[in-house]
């Protein structure tokens, strides 16, 4: 029988406060608490709402992750906590409950980049043990693409632990002009989800520049979009009608998912992965994975996601499972005093 290890994880990064308990790579528990509803009125995060939040969430947040997972602390055998990238005031709340619960309890403590979360999202388990990759296997190298609100970043995958960044965004991440050009139509936060129901009902019939069609490398770049976004709609009359806003989602939504495809696709023909994950809140679009799935296809390869839609946000599941591979490696922190949040880490 496979030999249990309980961590307990924590992640503040954001706006969501995240706990969950996993067995090796098996999810126990993945409670989140959406602050969303608080930031809403402001329009974006707030990062001293936020941290507010998270001090009045975090305790209760754990203490669902350990009674879902029916696991008591003392049971547990390390902690694992989002150090970062992420906002500075909501990263400090998890980094200091998950000290605090390290010392108090005498546990290890796994520091986890947040990214690699995401990128290690489709690794997860559910408690039968069934996962996007219980069938086959991972097989190296393993490309990610990974879409969050607060980055755009294509990663190759040697191993466990191995990362080459080769792509990143210079300018804003793809959720975030998801945000952002909602914002100009004033439809709310996060506007994500929102472009991408009205966009299932719209024509892509105005003409939007593709984010760096003629760039040679492998970064991305959402805020010419924006500024073309912002340009285009002080140019369009009002009153605009219902069909006039999935109209405009459908044309932003596609030239959007249009860059993200050029360049995985140049990523592949470089790299020549054997396989690909897709991670970060933006996988919920479904036309970004139905692309992403035709672009693999055209190279004979086939993606990978998380088996539940809660690990494609913000989660602390996807950080248990990172945590799981250091623990492996022997990672852990050394000094548990000197841990700090690391609001702009990135991969190595
Ligand atoms: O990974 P995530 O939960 O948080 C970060 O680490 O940033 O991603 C949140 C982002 C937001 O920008 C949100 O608008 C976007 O994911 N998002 C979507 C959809 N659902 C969430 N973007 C496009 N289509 C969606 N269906
Ligand atoms: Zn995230």
């Amino acid at each position: 029988m496979k030999k249990h290890y309980l961590i307990l994880s924590i992640d503040t990064s954001c706006d969501d406060t995240a706990a969950s308990v996993t067995d090796g790579d098996l999810v126990l528990s993945n409670i989140i608490s959406s602050q969303v509803e608080f930031h809403k009125e402001y329009g974006g995060v707030v990062p001293n709402l936020a941290k507010r939040m998270h001090q009045q969430l975090i305790n209760p947040v754990i203490a669902r992750a350990l009674a879902t997972a029916r696991v008591s602390l003392k049971e547990i055998n390390a902690i694992a906590v989002t150090v970062g990238p992420g906002l500075a005031p909501a990263l400090e709340v998890g980094v200091a409950k998950a000290k605090e619960l390290a010392k108090k309890f005498n546990k290890p403590l796994i520091s986890v980049n947040h990214m690699e979360g995401h990128l290690l999202s489709s690794f997860a388990c559910n408690s039968q043990g069934q996962g996007a990759f219980s069938k086959t296997g991972p097989r190296f190298p393993i490309l990610g693409l990974l879409v969050s609100g607060g980055h755009t970043q294509l990663v190759l995958m040697m191993d466990f632990g191995k990362y080459q960044l080769f792509g990143e965004t210079l300018d804003d991440a793809a959720g975030e002009a998801f945000d952002k050009v909602a914002k100009m139509l004033g439809l709310g936060y996060p506007g994500g989800p929102i472009m991408s129901e009205l966009a299932k009902t719209g024509i892509s019939k105005y003409e939007l520049p593709v984010p760096m069609i003629g760039s040679k490398d492998l970064n991305f770049s959402f805020s010419g979009l924006k500024t073309a976004c912002l340009y285009k709609l002080q140019k369009l009359a009002k009153p605009w009608d219902k069909q006039f806003y999935c109209d405009f989602a459908a044309s932003f939504e596609k030239v959007a998912i249009e860059s993200l495809m050029i360049k995985l696709k140049k990523a592949i023909e470089i790299y020549h992965p054997k396989q690909i994950v897709l991670g970060g809140g933006v996988i919920n679009n479904l036309k970004l994975r139905k692309e992403a799935r035709r672009t693999a296809k055209q190279f004979g390869l086939r993606i990978f996601i998380p088996y539940s839609e809660k690990l494609f946000s913000d989660n602390a599941a996807m950080i248990g499972i990172c945590a799981f591979h250091q623990a492996q490696r022997n990672d852990f922190v050394k000094k548990i005093d000197l841990l700090d949040r690391q609001p702009s880490l990135n991969f190595k």
